[in-house]
């Protein structure tokens, strides 16, 4: 397994695989990883000849009041869960990497072509600190989780698309998990007329159901028992729609009562029956939608969705 810091030793890793007619497949992550990030690497491993998976905790994509500096960071652990499941590649850049313009993935100049790049040196003269240039996908990002964290979404887009660039994959695999950040993505894909495949797999669930993420380990105990909750109502709502109703507010109002009885620490954020495509608010269920939830613990927020059938 490589594991590589730099944009430029991805691609002569990548360009390698693909010389010998290797499908690319890339698992973008921000690290702690478990067993939702690693289904996400097995199906990359069950599709392509070689799969990277990006581990950058991205700091455009977090709030000022938000997690950054204590997102958890336990690198010889990731690395060892990826050698673990047959990752090809490694990508662990730091910020200077992929924020300073071009980091140090200058191409090799072919012979012969008279052409002269900008040495390294000349280029962060040139320009500011930091790069200026953000993707902004419309609509899908105003509700749910991008009502309260403004430009969030647009930092997930731009790291995204940078690592999309870098690797240029042929299939990318993100988590049902994150329901809004897989559609907005896959928006941009196509918008963007991006040349690959972005594959959406199923969440992966503790033993009580709770959708597994690296922001459970924040958890205490209680807060941690009280966190099943989620699963639990989103649960009690596709069971609802399967008992024949339909109203949205009625749903909504089951889920609220079934949260405030059992998770008493948490604060909703919001509750929301919506479009699974274009993430609107419904008002009946009449063929399948996305019940979603985001709640506020004292020491996590945590998000949590699932389709409801009629
Ligand atoms: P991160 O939270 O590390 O998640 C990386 C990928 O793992 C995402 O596609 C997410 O949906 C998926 N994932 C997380 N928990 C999962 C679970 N329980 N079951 C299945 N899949 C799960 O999402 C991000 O990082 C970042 O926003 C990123 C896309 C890497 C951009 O920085």
């Amino acid at each position: 397994m490589i594991t590589a810091k730099t944009i430029a030793e991805v691609r002569q890793a990548v360009a390698a695989a693909r010389k010998q007619g290797q499908v690319i497949g890339l698992v973008p992550t921000m690290g702690a990883l478990h067993e939702g990030h690693m289904s996400l690497v097995d199906a990359a491993r069950r599709q392509c000849g070689f799969v990277g998976v990006s581990i950058f905790v991205n700091p455009t994509q977090f709030g000022p009041d938000e997690d950054l500096s204590k997102y958890p960071r336990p690198l010889e652990n990731d690395l060892a869960l990826c050698q673990a499941h047959g990752v090809d590649l490694v990508f662990v850049p730091e910020v200077k990497e992929m924020y300073s313009c071009g980091g140090t993935g200058f191409q090799p100049v072919p012979k012969g072509t008279g052409y002269k790049p900008v040495p390294p040196q000349k280029v962060a003269e040139m320009y500011p600190p930091g790069s200026l240039t953000r993707i902004h996908v419309d609509r899908l990002t105003e509700g749910l989780c991008g009502a309260s964290r403004p430009g969030h979404f647009d930092g997930v887009c731009t790291v995204v698309a940078k690592l999309f660039n870098i690797f240029q994959p042929d299939a990318a695999y993100f988590g049902q998990k994150d329901y809004q950040q897989a559609a907005v993505i896959r928006r941009m894909t196509a918008d963007l007329d991006l040349p690959l495949r972005i594959e959406v797999c199923p969440t992966v669930r503790e033993n009580d159901a709770l959708a597994m993420s690296s922001r459970n380990a924040y958890l205490g105990r209680e807060e941690r028992q009280q966190a099943a909750a989620l699963s639990e109502s989103l649960r009690l709502a596709a069971d609802l729609v399967g008992q024949g109703r339909r109203a949205a507010q009625e749903l909504k109002a089951a889920m609220r009562e079934h949260l405030a009885r059992r998770a008493p620490l948490g604060r909703i954020e919001y509750i929301e029956i919506v479009d699974p495509d274009r993430l609107t608010p419904l008002q009946e269920v009449e063929a399948p939608a996305v019940a979603a939830l985001a709640v506020k613990f004292p020491s996590a927020r945590l998000i949590d969705n699932m389709t409801l059938r009629p």
